[in-house]
């Protein structure tokens, strides 16, 4: 538990960005292949020996056991949310350094806010993104998951990762926010962009100057901030029915006072949560109860399972790895002594593998005790304004494969690769093969 020093520094502090800190953790390398495939024996080891470690290359400590990601959670004067993030930031053609708009490098969205800024557009957000609102959805989902399937090959092979899982969030979040549905792929591929982006320095990378890849990855983060400030601006002249429109309202209506590019950022925020997290727990989760083939008969023969899927797949493997935060005093959480200033990493999916909880955590478990005490979603004032959303697309992506498809079988053997980030677990591609399906009905 966290144990904030008001009185200072007392006589070791030498400020935030001076001296070593430890405990550290050998052989932590999170944006390797092979931890980015399997995180969690390294996550498990850091619980049992360092369970808050810092790590040089990233500059930043790690947080892993539940009870420490859940205090840090709780405590957000002393864990702050703004200046936890920022974008890499590498030198960049004079042509491109010109359109980089203000605030672009530390994006001013609802997760890198404090109260009372966050209070106010968490307010905005939740006016325009209700519970109604994505409820009303379920019809629209259901019909783009027939749609979805009744373009796989019969008899052969899929990629469910990017022919479903993806697909799915993408046509929702284009069509509940505004955007034109043909737009799916820029904005999948500008998250990823921004993901990547958002991750510190990758190991061993020199980040001066930016190489061909990384100005691809920024033109394309600048193209589509332009593009959303032109569908703002587009929703604000001529109001349709969708999100976007909905918080230029509540923004206009002086109900809810914000800045007009933060409605901007909000927007792309929406973008960035709502798909790649989607997309990865439908995947995961169909992953999981193929794998293991008498957990997916489970489920055909009781459907009522489902949310117990979706619930176990969130705990199992989150798509939230974990999101940072900054320490605004001396604080000790255990062995650890966090200095002002310091960025933690607050691992959600290590803290859902935490054997004080969760018992065998790394068996999928449909029957499994507190699995609604996960925090694969966060906890507290940050926590995900999209969760109803998200387990609405994973229940009924899912209930539509298992009426459609009952012989679905996973490609053996593949290898499962995922994008470098810190902040999600973004697994490329996932194959499998479709014997045959049946009609829509
Ligand atoms: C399986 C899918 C998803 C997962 C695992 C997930 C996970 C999370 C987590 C862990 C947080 C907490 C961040 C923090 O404490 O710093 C969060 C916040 C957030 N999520 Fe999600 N999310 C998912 C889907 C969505 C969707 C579909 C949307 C919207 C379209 C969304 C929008 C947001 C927003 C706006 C926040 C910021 C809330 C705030 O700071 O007040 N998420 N999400």
């Amino acid at each position: 538990m966290a144990t904030v020093n008001t009185e200072g520094n007392g006589p070791g502090h030498v400020g935030a960005d001076a001296g070593p800190r430890c405990p550290h953790l050998d052989g932590y390398a999170p944006l390797s292949p092979g931890q980015l495939a399997n995180p969690y024996p390294m996550w498990a080891h850091a619980r049992a020996t360092a369970p808050v470690f810092y790590d040089e290359r990233l500059g930043m400590w790690s947080v892993t056991r539940y009870q420490d990601v859940v205090g840090v959670l709780r405590d957000p004067e002393t864990f702050s949310s703004a200046e936890a993030f920022a974008l890499r930031q590498p030198r960049l053609p004079e042509e491109l350094a010109t359109r980089i708009p203000p605030g672009f490098w530390r994006p001013r969205m609802l997760v890198a806010h404090d109260p009372p800024e966050h209070t106010k557009l968490r307010r905005l957000a939740q006016k325009a993104f209700t519970r109604e609102r994505v409820a009303a959805l379920e019809p629209f989902i259901r019909s783009t998951c027939h749609q979805l399937v009744d373009r796989f090959p019969e008899r052969g092979e899929v990629d469910l990762m990017v022919a479903y899982a993806n697909a799915l969030p993408l046509k929702v979040i284009t069509s509940i926010l505004g955007f034109e549905a043909d737009e799916g792929p820029d904005l999948r591929q500008w998250t990823e962009d921004f993901l990547v982006m958002a991750t510190p320095a990758r190991d061993g990378e020199d980040d001066d100057v930016a190489d061909a890849q990384i100005v691809g990855r920024i033109e394309r983060m600048v193209a589509m901030t332009e593009r959303c400030a032109a569908l703002v601006e587009e929703r604000r002249q001529a109001p349709r029915d969708d999100v976007i429109s909905a918080l230029v309202q509540a923004a206009d209506t002086g109900d809810v006072q914000v800045a007009p590019y933060d409605l901007v950022t909000l927007a792309l925020e929406l973008v960035i949560a709502g798909n790649d997290t989607t997309a990865n727990l439908i995947s995961h989760m169909v992953h999981y109860l193929l794998e293991d083939r008498p957990l997916w008969e489970q489920l055909l023969a009781d459907r009522t399972l489902v949310p117990a899927a979706v619930e176990e797949t969130l705990r199992r493997r989150g798509s939230s790895k974990g999101l940072f935060r900054r320490a605004t005093a001396d604080v000790t959480i255990g062995e650890a002594q966090v200095r002002s200033g310091d960025i933690l990493h607050v691992l959600f999916a290590s803290a859902n593998h935490d054997e004080a909880l969760f018992t065998d955590p790394e068996r999928f478990d449909l029957y499994r005790e507190k699995v609604g005490e996960h925090v694969g979603f966060g906890r507290f004032r940050h926590s995900c304004l999209g969760a109803p959303l998200a387990r609405l697309e994973g229940r009924v992506a899912l209930e539509v494969l298992l009426e459609r498809i009952p012989g679905l079988e996973p490609v053996p053997e593949q290898h499962l690769e995922y994008a470098p980030t810190l902040t999600t677990q973004t697994l490329l591609h996932y194959r499998v093969s479709v014997p045959r399906f049946r009609e829509t009905p």
